[in-house]
């Protein structure tokens, strides 16, 4: 059972960090601006040795787009933020530090881990469970953990200090609105649960192409790669997603159930040389702009093979879902951003005689940001009525007025769990991956190259 407490304040770990200013403030400042956080207050603490102006400065800049469209009360509740709000140096890993801090701060209080993972784990075994109020909510970033055996370790880790449900492992991609509106199309539309199976789906492609290429993270993403920093964080959510089965409802059990037996029944199979692809960009250019050769970028170690696009075909092996190949792939650099659930039908079995021209398979497509639907089907063309022409039915999907970290913070706010990764999954989502980084570690597929701007190495479906 979820308990649904208000946090009074949110401590931010890691404040001084790119990601604090970059994402979490923008996020929460909507969130705020729509009074969506009424009586919160921020505390940040980082490493860094920030004065109070240093940390207001950063709240300015972060808020300014939510201040912007704010009506006066919204500009009243962010002006009130950051009225309350203090900053503290400190060293997490350090005992009693973060204690000593969680002892004065009004509870219930969240303490988002905007941090390394390795810092995170450190920061959790430097606090005892009598340490932390009752009521208290700990949020971490991705990645979460490195492998399944960290992964079980950091769940363990927070396991001692508070109950599951106040564990709330963020993915952003769950607080994206399209990826939200998967369900509303599957479970409120009686005419694709008949079609929605290995009957009459062929494949089912997830595809997140990016033009942007390292963006000076390479201290973070060398290590971690394509697979690990989008396949292993969000695709394989939204895969599942995809591909559960109707649950009763959606609140956090039912449908966090619902997308664990999913990830269970996941795997990639060997040959990985046939079920995975890797490759990694070499210098060109991006709409107009100049990249350097990855293996060049400051930062990155040529010799660790990082992947900036990798692909992989996940099997389901349950009843529905038996021999479809669900494809995830994901790479940076690329000519075309291209952001989408492609799931694409059988052909139909029998074609009447007499009908010429295009007969190709349905496709439905979810587009992520922007937010859209389209459904390709075969229609009578004009002129010749037994000509066979190709029609699109599209729909722009309801967006939301918050960011995907306004989303997934209001769920923590509430205490509502349901946008958050449960445990089990995200211990999974390793398990289902951990072969093939292995086999990739063993040189069993090949780092194949592609100039940046291009469509990915030659040969790669574009
Ligand atoms: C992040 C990845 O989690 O998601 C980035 O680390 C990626 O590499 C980003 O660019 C994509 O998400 P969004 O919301 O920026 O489209």
């Amino acid at each position: 059972m979820t308990s649904q407490t208000s946090i009074k304040t949110l401590l931010i770990l890691g404040a001084s960090g790119d990601l604090t200013g970059r994402l979490l403030l923008p996020g929460l400042a909507r969130l705020v601006s729509r009074g969506r956080a009424d009586g919160l207050t921020l505390v940040g603490a980082g490493s860094d040795d920030w004065a109070a102006d240093r940390w207001l400065e950063r709240l300015e800049e972060s808020f300014a787009d939510a201040n912007s469209q704010a009506d006066s009360a919204g500009k009243q509740e962010l002006k009130r933020i950051r009225q309350s709000t203090s900053y503290h140096q400190l060293d997490v890993t350090a005992d009693g530090q973060l204690a000593g801090l969680l002892a004065t701060l009004e509870g219930p209080v969240a303490v988002y881990f905007a941090l390394p993972p390795r810092i995170s784990q450190l920061a959790c075994e430097a606090l005892k469970p009598d340490q932390v109020p009752a009521g208290t909510r700990l949020v971490m970033e991705k990645p979460f953990g490195s492998s399944e055996d960290s992964a079980r370790h950091l769940n363990q880790t927070l396991a001692a200090l508070v109950p599951e449900d106040h564990i709330h492992r963020v993915d952003h991609f769950l607080g994206k609105a399209t990826v939200l509106n998967i369900l509303g199309l599957r479970f409120a539309n009686a005419f694709l649960e008949p079609v929605w199976n290995r009957r009459y789906v062929e494949k089912v492609e997830i595809v997140f192409d990016e033009d942007l290429a390292l963006e000076g993270r390479a201290r973070y993403y060398d290590g971690a790669g394509a697979l690990r920093d989008m396949i292993q964080s969000h695709l394989l959510q939204i895969m599942a997603l995809m591909a559960i089965e109707p649950p009763a409802s959606v609140d956090e059990r039912d449908l966090r159930d619902a997308v664990a037996t999913v990830l269970r029944a996941s795997s990639i199979k060997a040959p990985f040389a046939k079920s995975t692809r890797r490759a990694r960009y070499t210098a060109g250019t991006v709409d107009g702009r100049k990249v350097p050769d990855y293996a060049r970028e400051d930062g990155v170690d040529a010799s660790r093979g990082t992947e900036t696009l990798a692909e992989v075909e996940v099997e389901i092996d349950n009843w529905r879902w038996q021999g479809v190949p669900f494809i995830l792939r994901s790479g940076k650099a690329l000519a075309n951003t291209r952001k989408e659930a492609v799931v694409t039908f059988r052909p139909v079995p029998h074609l009447p005689k007499g009908f010429t021209g295009v007969d190709a398979p349905n496709q439905l497509r979810i587009g992520f940001g922007p937010d859209t639907l389209q459904f390709d089907v075969d229609v009578n063309g004009p002129g010749d009525v037994l000509s066979l022409d190709r029609a699109t039915l599209g729909a722009e999907l309801s967006a939301s007025a918050l960011l995907p970290y306004g989303e997934v913070l209001e769920g923590v706010l509430a205490g509502d769990p349901l946008l958050s990764v449960r445990a089990d999954t995200a211990e999974d989502c390793w398990r289902i991956l951990e072969p093939v980084l292995k086999a990739w570690g063993r040189g069993s597929a090949p780092l194949e190259e592609y100039a940046a701007g291009s469509d990915g190495p030659e040969g790669w479906p574009a």
